[in-house]
């Protein structure tokens, strides 16, 4: 599916740029009116979006809604407009399918071939990358015809999303909550972007392991010594890496973003958490890619009580030790053999060492196989939206990334990260 040639798809550069073609996929559950945030999403990037929602999905959402939001008409059988034989035409012109929410029920007609409305007709008929976002009740995502289903898509090259875990339709929480709207949008646009990709979904059946944000060190319950990771660039990691296919696990520490669609997030606060968080994914993960900032130093002790302010103006003092290292520790400990571990650098130079110098020393140090090294002298790249950076290869190798996006840049590190684990014999 995935990587096949599109008919109706750019096929040339040179060509003048027309907008994507993006089919909405809706079925019947629940979650059908998240997807309206999702199609607005879409059109609003300028993406020609034709929803086509299954007849229990117009149950939830009304066709003029649909209709409405995508400035198209929309079918949910193929008895409409015949001449123009839709259950084909659709699916050929498409960039891409995404499918969102995927119940059950359209998951094992997908799996299964059936084609008796427009949407299964379009998912037979689409050669472009498919893209399932499941939201159902734990149970149904767990029986195990759901997950043949699942595996059986996967398999023909399908990204299917895992869903999150959270409150569910009723009272209940667990596995099977379709994730916010505007992640998926991200996916949905990442994979769009990488469409012509030779393998789209070069990261799937890995388990890739990613930290974010900054650890806090705590001095009493209520301060700590801190820093300034937003986690930006962890999460930019975390979705990329999904959108390639990869069951992927976010350690984050004190990060305030919605988690990424179909990434497993753990949140942490302190560098000892976060080392938890980490050697817990090291005998799975292929992958592990240390974004994260902790802190090199916390309190030798932390007060149960909030400490007070001395009455004679003194200013008190702050004994501190030094945390461990976990880039450094797993590194050296290499529990999966042949598993790929990235260190990110920030450097400021100086007048005794330049900035790649001094990354080239940090890689020596810490054992890992790339480091990823900012410049961030002036304050640059914390908290922004963008970045630039030099990828360094154990190897000796160094690519530079240019300014860009910080998505764009975790792009280039799992490139990396797949050409060293496809390098790897058997
Ligand atoms: N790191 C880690 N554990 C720590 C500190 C850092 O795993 N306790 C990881 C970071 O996630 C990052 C890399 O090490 O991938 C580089 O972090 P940095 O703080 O720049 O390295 P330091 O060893 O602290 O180097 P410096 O001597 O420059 O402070």
């Amino acid at each position: 599916m995935a990587g096949e040639s599109r008919p109706g798809a750019t096929t040339s550069d040179d060509r003048p740029q027309r907008r994507p073609r993006v089919v909405l996929g809706v079925s019947g559950g629940i979650a059908a009116y998240k997807a309206c945030e999702l199609l607005r999403r879409l059109t609003e990037s300028g993406h020609d979006v034709t929803v086509v929602p299954t007849a229990a999905a117009l149950e939830f959402v009304g066709a003029p809604t649909w209709a409405a939001l995508s400035g198209k008409p929309v079918a949910s059988d193929v008895w409409h407009d015949v001449h123009q034989v839709p259950h084909v035409r659709i699916g050929q012109a498409a960039d891409l399918v995404l499918v969102a929410p995927a119940t059950a029920d359209v998951l094992a007609k997908a799996a299964h071939g059936l084609a008796d409305d427009l949407l299964s007709n379009t998912l037979l008929t689409a050669r472009c990358p498919v893209v399932f976002a499941p939201a159902m009740h734990t149970e149904m995502w767990e029986h195990p015809a759901t997950q043949e289903n699942v595996a059986t898509l996967r398999r023909r090259g399908a990204l299917v999303i895992e869903p999150a875990e959270g409150r569910l339709t009723g009272a209940d929480t667990g596995k099977g909550r379709f994730p916010e709207p505007a992640e998926i949008f991200e996916v949905g646009r990442d994979v769009l972007a990488r469409a012509r990709s030779a393998n789209l979904l070069d990261l799937a059946g890995r388990h890739v392991l990613v930290s974010a944000g900054g650890t806090r060190e705590y001095l009493d319950p209520v301060r700590f010594l801190g820093n300034r990771s937003s986690g930006r660039q962890g999460y930019a990691l975390a979705r990329a890496a999904a959108a390639r296919g990869a069951e992927v696990t976010l350690a984050a520490a004190n990060v305030s973003l919605p988690d990424p669609a179909g990434v497993k997030v753990v949140h942490v606060e302190t560098t000892a958490e976060l080392r938890d968080a980490v050697l817990a994914g090291t005998s799975t993960a292929d992958a592990v890619v240390m974004a994260a900032a902790p802190a090199d130093y916390r309190p030798s002790t932390v007060s149960e009580t909030k400490i007070k302010k001395a009455d004679d103006g003194s200013a008190g003092s702050l004994a501190l030790e030094q945390n461990p290292d976990i880039l450094a520790q797993i590194s050296h400990d290499r529990v999966r053999l042949g598993a790929v571990i990235v260190g990110f650098a920030a450097e400021t130079g100086d007048e005794t060492a330049s900035v790649l110098d001094l990354a080239r020393a940090k890689l020596l140090r810490k054992g890992c196989d790339l480091l990823v090294v900012n410049d961030v002298s002036g304050g640059k790249v914390f908290g922004s939206t963008d970045n630039e950076a030099v990828v360094l290869d154990a190897d000796g190798t160094a690519t530079p990334v240019p300014h860009g996006s910080k998505a764009a840049l975790a792009h280039v590190v799992w490139d990396q990260v797949v050409a060293r684990l496809d390098r790897l014999p058997g």
